[in-house]
């Protein structure tokens, strides 16, 4: 599999941040690199976005309702992200885990509710500061993707884990490579043990958590980490088309 270098920009977007979209679909037109990229933005977002990438670049969004259609006030379904053009979605962010309380079993239906809908999932999963610090890292994200990665996603086209330690997010702070290391090789053995090593083996392992243009080329270099999922840098095409050089 190529990596997967993944934009998440959160709620940030407006029209006028367009441009930045077509930067980074100019600039994957005129580069064709080696990775895979997916810019995810806001729902409202999605159907402009698609047609400024004209293509070039596959739109994502950054969640979506369990259930297909329904009295679900304010929700978007990931039919609804599909019909707007997206062809992936975000579900289980580490924002969305804490604000509004999603637990495994939700993110999972999110999940499940993306594969329905023909949308590739990127689950995410991570550990707060507390736990690392009380060695429940490793255990935290091992319950996670047992909770949250439902079995008709056993296929590596249409599921990536992201690995994102919450107390990385947005702070600059970065784990130790050798942290990444065995986390990554753990999310493995999970998949591998669960799905066997045909699928296993294959699916992207995203690592998420102040990736900046300076330190994509040295954690996409660890073993097991298929790409990145990337909040803050993605939102200037500057930025982000350095992390996708990164992964050449
Ligand atoms: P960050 O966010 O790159 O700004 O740390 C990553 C994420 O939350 O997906």
């Amino acid at each position: 599999m190529q990596y997967l270098i993944a934009a998440n920009w959160k709620m940030h977007g407006l029209a006028a941040q367009l441009v930045e979209i077509e930067a980074v679909a100019a600039a994957v037109t005129a580069t064709r690199p080696k990775a895979d990229t997916l810019i995810c933005v806001p729902a409202t977002l999605i159907s402009r976005a698609v047609q400024t990438a004209s293509g070039r670049i596959p739109i994502g969004g950054e969640d979506c309702g369990a259930e297909d259609a329904g009295a679900f006030t304010g929700d978007t379904s990931a039919g609804m992200l599909k019909d707007a053009g997206a062809s992936a979605v975000i579900v289980g962010h580490s924002e969305r885990r804490h604000y509004q309380r999603e637990t495994d079993a939700a993110v999972a239906a999110k999940a499940s509710a993306a594969w329905r809908a023909g949308l590739m999932a990127i689950i995410c999963i991570g550990e707060t500061d507390a736990q690392r610090r009380n060695g429940a890292a490793i255990s935290t994200c091992g319950d996670q993707i047992a909770g949250s990665v439902p079995e008709t996603l056993a296929d590596p086209g249409i599921l990536a884990i992201a690995y994102e330690p919450l107390w990385a997010i947005g702070t600059g702070h970065m784990p130790a490579a050798n942290e990444i290391v065995e986390m990554h090789a753990h999310i493995r053995q999970c998949l591998t043990t669960r799905f066997g090593q045909a699928a296993g083996k294959h699916i992207r392992i995203l690592y998420g958590g102040s990736v900046k243009p300076a330190n994509a080329r040295e954690i996409l270099a660890l073993p097991n980490v298929g790409g990145a999922l990337v909040g803050g840098a993605s939102l200037h095409a500057a930025d982000f088309n350095a992390i996708i050089r990164a992964a050449e």
